[in-house]
């Protein structure tokens, strides 16, 4: 199975090369036609420290007030053991943003984690000057490591009530729409942020999600700041289902706070932290095995697995009418097209054949081939 993952992933970056959506080579349907995780909460919600849970690294801007004003559409390949992790933005072409320092001292500020966290903040500004304003343009980022899952996730500007200072009036319909134009798409899977010391019901992150997902299939509902609530209340109602029922379990989690983040706590001492709280807690401990960022990590490739896996059939045709499509273009255009152009296209018609003949493995119940 993580050889379609990887195929999928691989297939979505050549999408996005390409300039992806709405042009005439219908990629746009193969596009829409696979996964992706997406975060959608208010505003400080604990988005973006969930996102970096799931993928296990310290990337990306956090912290009070608006900070992620632009999509982040961040794809992570798995790699063969032993390699180095490197990231890469679309934007910034084949440069590979690598530790450096190796594991000094130097690397706490100058890790390709921290180096990625000021891109991503420097490509915001370009877009949306040094502001509070937003853009629905995305910023996309890839991440190559041997430690992480194949996954394409997007991390979104947080809902907001009122615009504040700086912003336009219109900033709250803005962030919302922009919100659902991503999760009304069938295909992803929504992960709705709520914190724990909010009262559900006030949720907007709920409240979108019901709206494009009544059935919550493709939502899960996460909970985080358990750390946070008022002594003599708990989530208990929330996290066992009776608050708010969704089709799949709500997932409590423990991130990091601002002192934590300010301390640079790494990943794993906020992990080990978070485990312990789920272990030691009279409240949740009945839950500990169903609760936490590594838990919702496994929850979502396996959601994720059956999802493409219900969907190979349709994707088989889909391919094939994609491939008959890229031979007949290739044959139409010949040999003065642009030497760019053309090596994308054969790349992409490669990924099909790769798709449409690991899918038939699948289909006849084979396994796929490769060891990816
Ligand atoms: P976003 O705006 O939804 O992306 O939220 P961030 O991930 O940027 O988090 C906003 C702030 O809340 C940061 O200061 C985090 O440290 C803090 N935070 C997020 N989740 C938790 C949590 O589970 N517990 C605690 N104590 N703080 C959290
Ligand atoms: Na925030
Ligand atoms: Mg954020």
């Amino acid at each position: 199975m993580e050889s379609v993952i990887w195929l999928v992933n691989r297939l979505q970056r050549a999408c996005t090369v390409l300039g992806d959506h709405g042009d005439d080579r219908n990629l746009p349907t193969l596009w829409d036609a696979l996964p992706t995780i997406i975060v959608v909460g208010g505003q400080s919600s604990g988005k973006s420290s969930v996102l970096e849970s799931i993928v296990g690294r310290d990337f990306l801007p956090r912290g009070s007030g608006i900070v992620t004003r632009r999509p982040l559409v961040l794809q992570l390949n798995k790699t063969e053991q032993g390699q180095e992790d490197y990231a890469q933005f679309l934007h910034t072409g084949n440069k590979k943003f690598t530790d450096f320092f190796g594991s000094n001292l130097l690397s706490l500020w100058f890790s390709y984690q921290a180096m990625v966290r000021s891109e991503i903040q420097a490509e915001t500004d370009r877009v949306t000057g040094r502001t509070k304003q937003i853009s629905s343009l995305p910023i996309n980022l890839s991440i190559y490591s041997p430690n992480v899952v194949n996954l394409t996730l997007i991390d979104l500007p947080g809902l907001t009530k009122v615009a504040v200072e700086g912003q336009p009036e219109n900033i709250v319909q803005e962030i919302e729409s922009t919100v659902r134009s991503y999760i009304q798409k069938p295909n992803c899977i929504i992960l709705a942020i709520t914190p724990a010391n909010q009262d559900i019901a006030t949720s907007d992150a709920i409240k979108l999600a019901r709206e494009v997902d009544p059935t919550g299939e493709r939502t899960f509902g996460v909970l985080t700041k358990l750390d946070l609530m008022d002594r003599g209340t708990n989530a208990l109602d929330v996290l066992e289902g009776r608050s708010y029922r969704l089709q799949h379990p709500w997932v409590g989690i423990v991130n990091r706070s601002q002192a934590d983040i300010n301390r640079n706590i790494d990943m794993i001492a906020a992990r080990r932290k978070e485990r312990e709280f789920f272990a030691t807690s009279s409240e949740y401990g009945h839950l500990a095995s169903r609760m936490g960022s590594e838990y919702l990590a496994k929850l979502l490739s396996k959601n994720l697995e059956s999802v493409i896996k219900a969907r190979i059939p349709g994707l088989v045709s889909l391919i094939n009418k994609n491939i008959d499509d890229l031979e007949a273009e290739l044959d139409h255009l010949g040999r003065p097209l642009a030497l760019d152009a053309g090596a994308q296209l054969y790349t992409i018609l490669e990924l099909c054949r790769a798709f449409d003949h690991i899918f038939k493995e699948h289909l006849d119940g084979g396994r796929p081939g490769g060891d990816r």
